[in-house]
């Protein structure tokens, strides 16, 4: 498991200088430089000579840096995936990824500029195939380590199954689910869909903690106002670092270190408890 810390993950469209240049002032943990869906055919050139100078000359800080190709099937993916020539970003997101064909492929093509396998794929499963295919997909990690990371395109997934987006995702959260479990089954990071109503504070805000709930690492973005909210959502909260420092105490004390289950505040806690404790601690210390 990648333990970077993934809670805010903003895309900036690569043909839009602006938002790259205030990439480098955001409070995100990664950015996303796209060139696929946001933009257009003719602008996809331009674009990616864009993604490549910003890629190879701003300063992101600590941010990850992934540059998302379009897809593996398309006439643009092979010339986007070329920008590893001349830039190092941690990771390529690949879209609408239907099979364990597509990360064989983008993982040899990219052996081509980067042999030690230091650029991770990132994969978005975003069709009803993909939804299908979520275990073999996340399975070809055995074969190709540079796959970490399960990114939810839900725009993409609605659309083609014909689904109203709704504000409580009701009919999206058994593919999203599926999709989550596939991912930690093969010790992957999952991030999920972007809310696409940026000025609807109330709704990105109940759709993120619904996220977290589920188990999210984070949550993709389309705008900077949702970064905040969404840093603080994929933190471990105070109530959740309390909890998780007085388990590590209860079996500490003398008594409990040769016990499987104990008691604290009128709840069974299981070792399994402390192994979960200990992970909020982890994260809560590296945020
Ligand atoms: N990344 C970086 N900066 C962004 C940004 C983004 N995704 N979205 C907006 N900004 C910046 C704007 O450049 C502007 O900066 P400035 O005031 O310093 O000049 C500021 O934030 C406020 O932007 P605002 O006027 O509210 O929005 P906009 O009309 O400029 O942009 C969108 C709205 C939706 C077009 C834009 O947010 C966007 O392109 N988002 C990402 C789309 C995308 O990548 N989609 C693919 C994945 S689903
Ligand atoms: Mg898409």
């Amino acid at each position: 498991m990648n333990l970077q810390v993934c809670r805010s993950v903003l895309y900036m469209p690569a043909s839009n200088a602006r938002a790259l240049e205030k990439g480098p002032s955001l409070q995100c943990d990664a950015v996303i430089l796209d060139l696929e869906d946001s933009v257009a055919p003719a602008e996809k050139s331009t674009a990616r000579v864009a993604a490549g100078q910003a890629l190879s000359e701003l300063d992101y800080g600590e941010k990850l840096r992934v540059l998302r190709v379009n897809g593996i099937d398309t006439a643009w993916c092979e010339e986007d995936i070329a920008v590893l020539g001349i830039a190092h970003p941690h990771a390529l997101l690949l879209p609408k990824v239907e099979s364990p064909e597509a990360i064989a492929r983008l993982s040899a093509l990219m052996d081509q500029y980067d042999t030690n396998g230091d650029v991770k794929i990132w994969a978005m499963l975003e069709t009803p195939k993909a939804v299908l295919a979520a275990a073999d997909i996340a399975a070809t990690v055995a074969q190709y380590p540079r796959l970490t990371t399960f990114c939810i395109g839900n725009n993409d997934l609605a659309r083609e199954a014909g689904m109203q987006m709704q504000s409580s995702r009701e009919f999206l959260l058994p593919w999203l689910l599926q999709i989550l479990v596939a991912a930690r089954a093969h010790g992957l990071n999952i991030l999920d869909g972007v809310y696409n109503n940026f000025n609807d504070t109330e709704g990105f805000e109940i759709e993120c903690n619904q996220g977290a709930a589920m188990g999210m690492d984070g949550k993709t973005l389309i705008h900077p106002k949702q970064i905040a909210f969404a840093n603080g959502a994929f933190s471990p909260n105070d109530d959740q670092i309390n909890q998780a420092m007085a388990i590590v105490e209860v079996f500490e004390r003398s008594e409990n270190q040769h016990k499987g289950a104990v008691q604290l505040n009128g709840e069974m806690v299981e070792r399994l408890h402390l192994d979960m404790a200990l992970k909020t601690l982890a994260k809560a210390r590296s945020q």
